[in-house]
Parts: C-alpha cells; sequence; structure tokens
C-alpha cells in the first residue's frame, strides 16, 4: 500500500509526541507534572451538564443532525457576539457552528488555497494554520512574531511577490503560545492591509474570555470593515470547559462562511444536537464561570512567573490566554531546557520551536493545571537551578 504524497509529508502533531514522551517515563513509574497542554482542569458547568443530559434524553436528537447547525445555536452565537462585542452578525448567514473550531480552521484552507498559493501564517503558531494549508496544496509564508514588535506580525515587511501569491491570511489574539494580545488599531490595518492586496483574512480568537487584571479582549470583527474581508473562529472550548464536547464557531464574512459551510455539508453530518443544546445553554445561560475561573488561572499566572524569576527564565505576564511563554536560560535551546527540565525535575513543558522557528529560545507553561499538581510543579521547577549545581559538582 502506498500512501499519499501528502501523508508523507505529514508529521506527528506536535502534542501526540509530547504525551509519548510523558507517558513514557510514566510506564517507568515515573510521575511527570504536565505544564504542557492547554485543556482547562476544571468540569464544565453544571447547568450546560444538565441541558445537554435533558437533550441526549430526547429521541428528537438521536437522528442526523443538519450539518448547517440548529438555527437556535447560530442566533445564540449572533446574540453572544451583540453581548459581548457589540457586533451584530446575521445568524442565517454569518454564523456556522463547527465541530470544534480547529475542525474548521482545518478545513477552510480547502476554501481558499489552491495549489501554488501561499497563506501567511504567524511564527510561532497553533501548527493547524499551516499544516491545513500544506494539505490544500498551498505554501505557508510565515510571519515571524517578535517579542520586540509584541508578537504582533510586521506587515510592512512582506515583499511583493510573497502578496501577489497570498490569498490567505491567519493570525490570533489572544495569542497561543505567546499569550500576547492584540487591540484595534492591529486589527484595522489587518483590515486596510487585506483589502489592499485582496487577501482573506481569518482570525482565530478562542481565548478571548480567558483574560486577567480585567482586561478585556477585543474581537477583530469590531474592526472597521472585518466582515467585507474575513472571518472569525471561536470556541467553547476554553471559555465554558468544553473542550470534550466539540463545539466552536465560525462567523464573519458571509461568503467564506458560507464556502464553508458548503464544504462541510460534503464531509461531516454536523454537530450532536444535544451537544448544540448543551452550547445554547452555554452561550445565553448565566456566565459566572468566567470570572471565577479566570481569578484562579490568574493566580496561578503569577505564582508559575515568581518560580520561572526565581530560577532564572524572563517571562513577561502575560493578559490573556491560558499561557505563560518563557525565555530558557543561557545556554539551552527550546527542547535541551524542555528535555533537562523532564529529566531531572519530572517537569513537562513545550518547546517553543514546536510552534515554529521563531519559538526558538522559548518554552510554553499552560496555567490548566489542577492547584495540587501546580504547587508540587512548582516546588519541582525551584529545585531545578540546585539540581543543575549538584549535577555540576559531581
Ligand atoms: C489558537 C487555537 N485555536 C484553536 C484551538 C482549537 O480549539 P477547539 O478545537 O477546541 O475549539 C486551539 C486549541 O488549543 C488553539 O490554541
Amino acid at each position: 500500500m502506498k500512501l499519499s504524497r501528502r501523508m508523507e509529508r505529514l508529521r506527528p502533531y506536535l502534542f501526540v509526541e509530547i504525551n509519548q514522551k510523558i507517558a513514557e517515563r510514566k510506564a517507568k513509574g515515573e510521575e511527570v507534572i504536565s505544564f504542557a497542554i492547554g485543556d482547562p482542569d476544571f468540569p464544565t458547568p453544571p447547568h450546560i451538564i444538565d441541558r445537554l443530559c435533558q437533550a441526549a434524553h430526547d429521541p428528537a436528537n438521536h437522528r442526523y443532525p443538519e450539518s448547517a447547525g440548529l438555527p437556535e445555536l447560530c442566533r445564540a452565537i449572533a446574540g453572544w457576539y451583540q453581548r459581548r462585542f457589540n457586533i451584530s452578525l446575521d445568524p442565517e448567514t454569518e454564523v456556522l457552528p463547527l465541530i470544534g473550531s480547529k475542525e474548521g480552521i482545518g478545513h477552510i484552507a480547502f476554501c481558499l488555497i489552491d495549489p501554488g498559493d501561499t497563506a501567511l501564517v504567524p511564527d510561532p503558531a497553533y501548527p493547524v494554520y499551516s499544516i491545513s494549508t500544506m494539505l490544500a496544496g498551498g505554501k505557508p509564508y510565515y510571519m515571524s512574531l517578535k517579542e520586540e514588535n509584541d508578537f504582533l506580525p510586521n506587515l510592512d515587511i512582506i515583499r511583493g511577490y510573497v502578496l501577489e501569491k497570498a490569498k490567505l491570511m491567519w493570525i490570533n489574539y489572544p495569542n497561543n503560545p505567546t499569550g500576547a494580545v492584540a487591540e484595534l488599531d492591529f486589527f484595522n490595518r489587518v483590515v486596510e492591509f487585506a483589502r489592499k492586496y485582496d487577501i482573506a483574512v481569518c482570525h482565530d480568537g478562542p481565548y478571548s474570555e480567558v483574560a486577567f487584571d480585567d482586561y478585556q479582549p477585543v474581537s477583530f470583527m469590531q474592526a472597521e470593515g472585518a466582515r467585507e474581508v474575513g472571518v472569525e473562529f471561536h470556541s467553547l472550548s476554553k471559555s465554558y470547559n468544553m473542550t470534550g464536547w466539540r463545539i466552536g464557531m465560525v462567523v464573519g464574512n458571509a461568503k467564506m462562511v458560507d464556502a464553508l459551510r458548503s464544504l462541510k455539508s460534503n464531509l461531516d453530518s454536523g454537530i450532536p444536537q444535544a451537544i448544540q443544546y448543551a452550547a445554547i445553554e452555554a452561550l445565553t445561560g448565566p456566565q459566572d464561570c468566567i470570572p471565577e475561573h479566570n481569578a484562579i488561572y490568574q493566580r496561578r499566572r503569577d505564582l508559575v512567573i515568581e518560580v520561572l524569576n526565581n530560577i532564572g527564565l524572563e517571562v513577561r505576564a502575560p493578559r490573556a490566554s491560558l499561557y505563560v511563554w518563557a525565555k530558557v536560560p543561557e545556554g539551552y535551546n527550546s527542547v535541551s531546557f524542555t528535555a533537562d527540565l523532564l529529566e531531572q525535575v519530572g517537569v513537562a513543558v513545550t518547546p517553543g520551536v514546536g510552534y515554529g522557528r521563531s519559538g526558538e529560545g522559548y518554552v510554553r507553561l499552560s496555567l490548566t493545571i489542577p492547584d495540587a499538581a501546580l504547587v508540587k510543579g512548582l516546588s519541582r521547577l525551584s529545585g531545578w537551578r540546585n539540581t543543575r549545581r549538584l549535577i555540576a559538582k559531581k
């Protein structure tokens, strides 16, 4: 059997490799404390689960769902955007529920990219933007996110020959993995740039509700003219601890939304309806879980930063997202530092280079680690310097 050339080029997904390494150590009886994966450790709030259970008992929800999603869910998504960002969306033409935002992020490349086209992709970034570009036959052009530019891409340095082939641009704020945020003036510049070079914009914003110190992230859809040039992917995963239920959405440009709806209707049969009803409850019901969880993430963020600073790592406190992006100490690169932490103190973090070349020199720590494990992990990290000294003396 010969697999497609496309499969030959596909490397194991970043977290599959990391999970394998952790599993190998656990199999040897070692306890690993993992700061590696961004998966909320709190359960889905009970009122959402109650609605899910109720809907699961209704035989009407046992049959194939519509792949375009329940009209009630599209209206609930539009209502949430109105309340949260003061944006009016047409639930029929500008909203599409997804089987988790990763599904839509993966598929939209097939709506916009032909073989030979270019997609502008941030570096470092969530890996799916470049992988889906490549699967669709396109080429990613990497826009380096540098600390000195507050991890925003410098649009002015992209050359004309790249822009001629560019059909799509990915951006993501609050950002994974850097924790950086973008303000409306940056999104306005992106809209201007997209209009000038006729490039479709996909903004990925699943962390807009995870924010600290009273900061409120903005939506790309709030930029003047955003819906003429692009869409925003969003998700219930991080806001409502619903990663396991697989539900997200895309909103904005009606032509792009319609293209994705049409592609999906040929590939999938929609989101289980009981989960769609749970999502309606999440979006329209009590929102207390969001500030409650943010307060816990903020406390964890402060503890993580204190310990990292104490062992000599440079860190900027993120204003949003679930991640701390830390510079590795002198003498290490992101992979050697990650390996050292795992080996010396049994702590797993993610090497920055896994998110792209410009992630070299950094590691990412996720704040989605239960408090007891966090305390243990931080105490191990605090001992890392001493472990190094003892090894050096031997
Ligand atoms: C930047 C970014 N986009 C999208 C996703 C996918 O989220 P989901 O598919 O759970 O909606 C993630 C998940 O970690 C992410 O970090």
